[in-house]
């Protein structure tokens, strides 16, 4: 394989012009290297979340490097209302949107018994509430409009095994992942496909600060978890998701694809913590096998 071939861009140039897509939570994290790669594509993209100064110190950064139009909206997505204002401003701008990438989320580690029921709320409003509100807006607007569209939700691979200590989280994300497969089926005959891609570890800010606190991300070094041994480079995740957002995966629909370099299945596989075994002590273990 070549020198870290993922880092570079993987669709042709201006795969993308013309296009408007909507990136919830483009403002840090996953969602600017989503949002900064379809600019680098050609589309226009808008972000949102609830700190519009953030969102506009993104844009500006964003256009300045690729040379194409970001548009900043203010809009928490929890709140249907504001999330039928920021379709309106998307639509007003560009007259349509042709994809809605559900990015946005919150989440912070605590045993479930420690979290008062608003606590439990507050996550759940914004990753599953958040994610159907925005599906819900856009979707009717495709629908009314007669508009072909794609929708990705970003979920975690927690969503299909649950985890604790990430409660609020994991069930808001299981939640996701059977609105993706369901919608999938449901609006095929609208020409909207509906896919999601589950991100192992993928270093930021926002899931760091919370999720690994203090000196928690030395002792629970992720890379020790992922059998290729490191953590994911925002590049390929916006590879992916822009092959999911594009035409190019015209004939996906309802696939979750997850990009963790073995993480999940890791933990799954009963006999996998054997690789701890150093290669000479397999020659004792077959001898004693063997003489059974
Ligand atoms: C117990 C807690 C708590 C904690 C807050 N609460 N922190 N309870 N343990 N550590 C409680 C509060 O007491 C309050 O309940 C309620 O939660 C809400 O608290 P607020 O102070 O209003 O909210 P705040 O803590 O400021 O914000 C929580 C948040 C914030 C909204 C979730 O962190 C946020 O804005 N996050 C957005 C970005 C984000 O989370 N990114 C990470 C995504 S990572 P009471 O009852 O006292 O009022 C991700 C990756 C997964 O999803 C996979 C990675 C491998
Ligand atoms: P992040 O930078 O903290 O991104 C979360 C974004 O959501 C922020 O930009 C935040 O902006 C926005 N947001 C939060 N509440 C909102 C609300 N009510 N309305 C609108 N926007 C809101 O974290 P990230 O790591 O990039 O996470 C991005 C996505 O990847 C999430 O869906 C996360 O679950 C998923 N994921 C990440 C990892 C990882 O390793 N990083 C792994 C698996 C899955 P505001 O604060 O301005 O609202």
């Amino acid at each position: 394989m070549d020198e870290k071939i993922y880092e570079q861009s993987m669709l042709k140039e201006n795969s993308f012009a013309g296009r408007t897509i909507v990136v919830t939570g483009g403002g840090t994290g996953l969602g600017k290297a989503m949002s900064k790669y379809f600019s680098e594509l050609g589309a226009n993209v808008v972000i949102t979340s609830r700190k519009i100064e953030k969102l506009e110190k993104t844009a500006e950064e964003i256009s300045g490097a690729t040379g194409n139009e970001v548009l900043p909206v203010q809009c928490d997505v929890s709140d249907y209302s504001q999330v039928e204002n920021m379709l309106n401003a998307a639509v007003e701008k560009y007259g349509k949107v042709d994809s809605l990438v559900n990015n946005a989320a919150g989440n912070f580690i605590s045993p479930t018994e420690r979290l008062s029921n608003r606590a439990f709320d507050i996550i759940v409003n914004i990753v599953l509430k958040g994610t159907y509100n925005c599906t819900l807006a856009f979707g009717k607007n495709w629908i009314e409009k007669k508009q072909h569209a794609s929708v990705v939700n970003i979920i975690t691979t927690y969503a299909w095994t649950g985890s604790g200590y990430v409660v609020p989280s994991a069930v808001s994300k299981a939640g996701v992942l059977a609105l993706t497969r369901s919608l999938a089926v449901e609006w095929a005959k609208y020409g909207i496909r509906t896919n999601a891609i589950a991100p192992g570890p993928f270093p930021t800010k926002g899931a760091w600060e919370r999720l690994l606190p203090g000196d928690l991300a030395e002792k629970f070094d992720f890379k020790k978890k992922v059998p290729l041994r490191r953590v994911g480079e925002h590049q390929e995740l916006a590879n992916l998701a822009a092959y999911l957002v594009s035409d190019y995966s015209a004939y996906i629909n309802g696939e979750v694809i997850t990009i963790d370099g073995g993480e999940w299945l890791q933990g799954a596989g009963q006999f996998n913590l054997l690789e701890m075994i150093p290669k000479d002590m397999w020659d004792t273990i077959e001898r004693t096998l063997r003489k059974k």
